[in-house]
């Protein structure tokens, strides 16, 4: 049988907010999140979208709550879950990077490299590809303090704009990996609703190409 009502979409909380809003209204689908309420219909009754935690996206997805999600790479990595992926998205882009003070030893071939980061799975599996021995000490955020406090000499984190480093004195020291965001979606859900999630990526697609 299929499922009917509104296409529930889950969105990040933060920088992506706006971009993705402004992505939908470019193409039609408009919508407001009340102050401090953290879901929202489309003025057309046609999409519910759910405001979550960037690192709670992939479990509300994974759990078919939102049938389909926007998130980047980073986030899903960490998630350790395959998602299907049906659009990439142009805004959002970012380097997960590891990253020293300004002028830092670079790390030494073979020593335990010693990093703080959010993303412990993304960080441990590069360097274990690698061969890199290395030593992850998990954080929530702000992760810049750690080599500005001694916590350690170097963090794998994103970089946007690059202004965070900068204001700390700190420097890029390798570029791990480019991160795009992707509009994921529930398989189960996706074998359902295929006709009009295909529909709404084709019209986002064509808004952000500029045809929307
Ligand atoms: C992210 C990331 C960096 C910062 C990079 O943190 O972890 O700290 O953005 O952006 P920039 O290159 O444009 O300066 P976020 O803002 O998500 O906050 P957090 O420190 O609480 O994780």
């Amino acid at each position: 049988m299929l499922e009917s009502g509104e296409i529930t979409i889950a969105l990040p909380k933060g920088r992506l907010e706006k971009s993705v809003q402004k992505l939908f209204a470019a193409c039609g689908i408009d919508f407001q999140f009340e102050d401090r309420k953290l879901t929202a219909c489309s003025s057309d009754g046609k999409f519910r979208f759910f405001l979550v935690k960037n690192s709670d996206l992939p479990t509300y997805v994974r759990h078919g709550i939102a049938g389909i999600g926007i998130c980047g790479e980073d986030v899903l990595y960490e998630s350790g879950t395959v998602f299907t992926k049906v659009m990439r998205l142009n805004c959002g882009q970012t380097r997960m990077c590891l990253a020293g003070r300004a002028g830092a030893e670079k790390p030494q071939p073979g020593r335990k490299l010693k990093v703080a980061s959010k993303f412990t799975r993304f960080a441990a599996d590069y360097y274990n590809n690698l061969g890199t021995p290395i030593e992850i000490i998990k954080l929530n955020g702000s992760v810049e303090l750690a080599p500005v406090l001694g916590l350690t000499d170097y963090i794998v984190d994103l970089v946007e704009t690059g202004s965070t480093l900068t204001a700390n004195r700190l420097e890029i020291i390798d570029v791990l990996k480019e991160i795009s965001v992707y509009m994921i979606v529930n398989p189960s859900y996706y074998k359902m609703r295929y006709a009009e999630i295909d529909a709404l990526v084709a019209l986002l697609q064509g808004g952000q190409n500029g045809n929307g």
